[in-house]
């Protein structure tokens, strides 16, 4: 998406076609900083410090990280050493197990010197079909807000997100908000209320971004005050991405999701999942059955940007970092098929 004032995508080939290319988001919105990935390990600490996020761009990164690794030995062994690294880096988000799957499947039937160049063509597919997915539920969403906006076709149309789904999570376009900048491009008068997302900020930090790079109006606020502009009217549509959606329909997404959908349940504010036919795992029977990543105390303890600790007691620190929403909260499923009501 638009960023100095060019279209590009989060990540894409290196130059030389043998690595890929990446924006450590940890330095976002402060720095904009390209990064080149040359090897199956830099591919891991990327996904795994967070250089890069977001559940389809950890797919991509991967497929990458995967090619990287047969480039250097294209054998089983190395194949079955680079597939089970990259998997343990992230544990919640789905997108990456699909990925890995999608290079291993391709590769295998392929003599070994063949294997490199097959992975990083199927990385590029993979990358594509991303963001032809995201068009079309964009193109989806965009029926929707046109909808809703009706109903109160004299002011904005007040969309609450959390975390960041958007391009920077995704290879473009991102996925909550797809529909977002294409009301925006339509002419819809679109208002987005952006949750910061402590405890790592990706709202404040990385949707914020997004939304100013691309004109979207829009307000940061404090991840408890959703709440209480929901009960005031203030929200006409929450929608959210998601890490992993199970066979049940629940919701796997970034800490305080859950609230969030609680709120907007009470106050009867419909409630929006959008994904990707990637990020749904039917072999995963119930939101409790998904692991859910436990991170650093730190990043609760200490402000990103600023290095500032914000408590200064010995009290611990818990930090998991995401929650499960279950389906019966979820109005429903924003996907590259259209809407799906939740059962
Ligand atoms: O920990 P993160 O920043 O990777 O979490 C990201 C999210 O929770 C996103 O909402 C989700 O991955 C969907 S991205 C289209």
């Amino acid at each position: 998406m638009k960023l100095d004032g060019t279209h590009q995508r989060s990540i894409t080939r290196t130059a030389d076609g043998a690595g890929a290319r990446i924006l450590d988001q940890r330095e976002l919105p402060w720095v904009v900083k390209w990064v080149e990935l040359r090897s199956v390990h830099d591919a891991e600490v990327a996904i795994r410090e967070m250089w890069t996020r977001g559940a389809p761009l950890i797919g991509a990164t991967a497929a990458y990280g995967l090619a990287m690794a047969l480039a250097e030995d294209g054998s089983d062994a190395a194949l079955d050493a680079a597939y089970t690294l990259l998997l343990e880096s992230r544990p919640t988000a789905v997108n990456l197990k699909w990925a890995l799957d999608q290079i291993a499947a391709a590769v295998r039937p392929l003599p070994t010197v063949d294997r490199a160049a097959a992975a990083f063509a199927r990385a590029d597919a993979i990358c594509d079909e991303d963001v032809a997915l995201n068009q079309a539920i964009g193109a989806h969403g965009l029926a929707l807000f046109r909808t809703l906006h009706a109903k109160h076709p004299d002011r904005p149309l007040n969309i609450l997100t959390h975390c960041n789904a958007g391009w920077l999570a995704t290879v473009d376009y991102g996925t909550a908000t797809a529909p977002i900048y294409l009301a925006h491009d339509a002419g819809i008068p679109v208002h987005v209320w952006v949750d910061e997302t402590r405890p790592r900020n990706q709202g404040a930090l990385l949707t914020a971004f997004e939304l100013a790079g691309h004109g979207v109006p829009h307000t940061v606020i404090a991840d408890n005050a959703g709440g209480h502009l929901m009960m005031t009217g203030q929200v006409d549509a929450v929608i959210v991405g998601t890490d992993r959606v199970t066979a049940n329909g629940d919701v796997c997404n970034k800490i305080g999701t859950y609230l969030k959908a609680l709120a907007a349940k009470d106050n009867g504010v419909p409630f929006y999942v959008a994904l990707p036919y990637t990020t749904f795992d039917a072999s995963t029977a119930t939101g409790a059955d998904v692991p859910i990543e436990e991170r650093s105390g730190e990043e609760v303890t200490h402000v990103a940007g600023e290095g500032g600790r914000i408590r200064v007691t010995a009290s611990n620190a818990a930090n998991p970092a995401f929650d499960v929403t279950p389906a019966r909260l979820v109005t429903g499923y924003l996907t590259e098929r259209g809407v799906v009501a939740s059962v």
